[in-house]
């Protein structure tokens, strides 16, 4: 079980590539929602909409308990870099965090772990939050290399300046992604207690309470049980987060 001393959970939601302005009705039924202190009480909640939605969320979400958060960016302020979007300009659009080195960043764009470093640098630079993602693909597992690639990953794509209020960790393992499969808890547990390990030797207390979530078809159903895992301090969600009902059956783990 969770320890009481353990960080305030956060609930993300990922919305990915997915959202026209039509499912700013979704993000609005849950700020409604979370106005209910018995709803979301216990937990920070965000959504990480398509960077076209994230100033209309933020705007329609200010005041209320709902966080907006990006999905990606780039390590620059500004410059010649068609189709790419700052930090700041997330910060600017109202954005609190973004997320950095998503498994489909990582694949999709080659996205290697110097980059995801200098991009979580980029969110400290512009006063977002950084979530930090890594996770193993299933070759991995199979070969015993989970918790070598995990922390490998950690070491090289989190900066020295990380702290308990400006990152986050995701363990996301690439094969439950979008797949319905999940890890068992002994295994979410296994890997959990290795971040939070390799976090507390390199940065000390501050690495005691960063906050580490699990991602990786998290669902209403199956929610409260990897919640409950020791050192699972909240999740990374991606479809179930994209109706409020099933994000808010997620976020019900820490009713
Ligand atoms: P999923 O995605 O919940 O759809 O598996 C999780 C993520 O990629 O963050």
């Amino acid at each position: 079980m969770t320890k009481i001393s353990a960080p305030r959970p956060l609930v993300a939601g990922n919305w990915k590539m997915n959202g026209l302005a039509s499912l700013l009705a979704e993000a609005d039924k849950l700020k409604q929602r979370l106005a209910d202190p018995a709803v979301g009480g216990k937990c920070e909640v965000m959504l990480c909409p398509p960077a076209t939605l994230v100033g209309a969320m933020a705007k329609a979400a200010a005041g209320s308990a709902l966080m907006v958060g990006g999905q990606d960016c780039h390590a620059k302020a500004s410059g010649a870099h068609t189709g790419d979007i700052a930090a700041e300009m997330l910060r600017d659009a109202g954005a609190s965090a973004v997320i950095v080195g998503h498994s489909e960043r990582r694949a999709d764009h080659g996205e290697i772990d110097a980059i995801v470093r200098a991009k979580a640098e980029a969110a400290y630079r512009a006063g977002l939050m950084a979530i930090v993602c890594v996770g193993e693909t299933a070759d991995e597992r199979k070969a015993g290399k989970t918790l070598a690639v995990v922390t490998g990953q950690l070491a090289g794509s989190l900066p020295d300046a990380a702290t308990d209020a400006n990152t986050v960790v995701a363990y996301e393992p690439v094969w439950a992604i979008g797949t319905g499969l999940t890890p068992t808890v002994a295994d979410v547990a296994e890997v959990h207690a290795a971040v939070r390990a390799a976090l507390v030797k390199r940065y000390g207390d501050r690495g005691q309470g960063m906050r580490v979530l699990y991602g990786g078809s998290v669902k209403p159903s199956n929610a409260r049980e990897l919640m409950s895992v020791e050192n699972v301090n909240g999740a990374l969600v991606g479809g179930a987060s994209l109706k409020a009902e099933d994000f808010l059956g997620i976020i019900g783990a820490y009713a």
